[in-house]
């Protein structure tokens, strides 16, 4: 007549959830994403993403200190140049934006928190592509690849922790690897964006980067629908000397995110992208989702799928969530 088994016991107090809680963030987990424009004088909003900024490389030192007082661990640079070309050639200038801003957010806090850079060349290139073009105006995979090494040896002269490759390009990880040993940069790593979707959630980061993207990027990011695939991407990048990889985007991908940290013994990180917030923050916005509940829900659900660190624009607000016991 009466049930045998109670699991509503354990849900009875606040004290009593927190004891039996399998899942926790904590703030060093989160890594927060940050935009830096050249050749403005004031930051500047980034319309679909409510709170979001274009930094200058004065704004983009305060609120690198703001992180890094508030507990995150880590931060991810992303330049917006002013002048772009075919070959994306401000993103292996040492006095590019990137480069520049890395040199700063370094001289401002050291190794007080982990400086990351997207290595990537879609910010720099006219065509928005992730790399150069071949004749037939396709994404030319072996000759990008000498662009990202280059790149990423200016980016770990300019003082970076961790260089993102974030370019889909096959090999990248192990090309990435070379160069920086072979410039005497064994102890810069790589978080590797290892199983990155061709997604409609990287909407709004267009806008924050001003890329004038032609085309789509399907010939080199992953379908949506292929799950196993992302197994054997994470392999290879594991296997070419990836120190983390990541899932991307990470709600609508939470399968593949268990179904890597399953396969692998590194750390597994996911990215709540631009359009996973732009998402939110229209609702919140309208008063239809409550601001905190949703973003820490969120956060544990991805935590709970098996990534660790996740990269949020939420960052900074949910350490102070956390840190509130929320
Ligand atoms: C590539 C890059 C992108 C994002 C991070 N790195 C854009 C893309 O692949 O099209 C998207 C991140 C986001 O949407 O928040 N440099």
């Amino acid at each position: 007549m009466y049930p045998d088994v109670r699991p509503r016991r354990l849900r009875t107090t606040p004290a009593m959830r927190r004891l039996v809680a399998e899942t926790v963030v904590r703030p060093a987990d989160l890594i927060l994403p940050l935009f830096v424009r050249e050749g403005i004088a004031e930051p500047k909003p980034v319309a679909s993403m409510p709170g979001v900024l274009q930094h200058t490389r004065d704004s983009l030192r305060k609120v690198v200190v703001e992180a890094v007082e508030a507990g995150v661990g880590g931060i991810m640079l992303y330049g917006v140049p002013l002048t772009r070309d075919e070959v994306g050639s401000a993103g292996t200038d040492p006095d590019g934006v990137l480069n520049v801003a890395i040199r700063d957010v370094a001289a401002e806090v050291g190794d007080a928190t982990v400086v990351m850079s997207d290595l990537c060349l879609d910010e720099f290139t006219s065509h928005g592509h992730c790399g150069v073009l071949d004749a037939q105006g396709r994404v030319d995979n072996d000759a990008t690849l000498a662009r990202y090494a280059d790149m990423a040896v200016r980016q770990a002269e300019a003082g970076v922790h961790l260089v993102g490759t974030s370019g889909m390009m096959d090999g990248q990880v192990g090309v990435v690897r070379e160069a920086l040993d072979a410039a005497g940069h064994t102890d810069v790593g790589i978080l590797a964006y290892a199983a990155k979707y061709a997604s409609a959630f990287y909407g709004p980061f267009r806008e924050a980067v001003e890329s004038t993207l032609q085309g789509d990027r399907r010939a080199y990011q992953q379908d949506p629908a292929n799950g196993r695939e992302a197994l054997r991407e994470v392999a290879l990048d594991v296997a070419e000397g990836a120190d983390l990889v990541m899932v991307k985007p990470a709600l609508p991908y939470l399968d593949v995110v268990a179904a890597v940290r399953a396969a692998v013994d590194v750390p597994v990180a996911a990215y709540q992208v631009s359009g996973e917030y732009a998402m939110a923050e229209a609702a919140f916005a309208n008063g239809w989702l409550d601001r905190e509940r949703t973003i820490l829900e969120t956060l544990t659900s991805i935590r709970r799928a098996g990534a660790q660190q996740i990269l949020t624009y939420w960052a900074t607000e949910a350490t102070a969530l956390l840190r509130a016991g929320y």
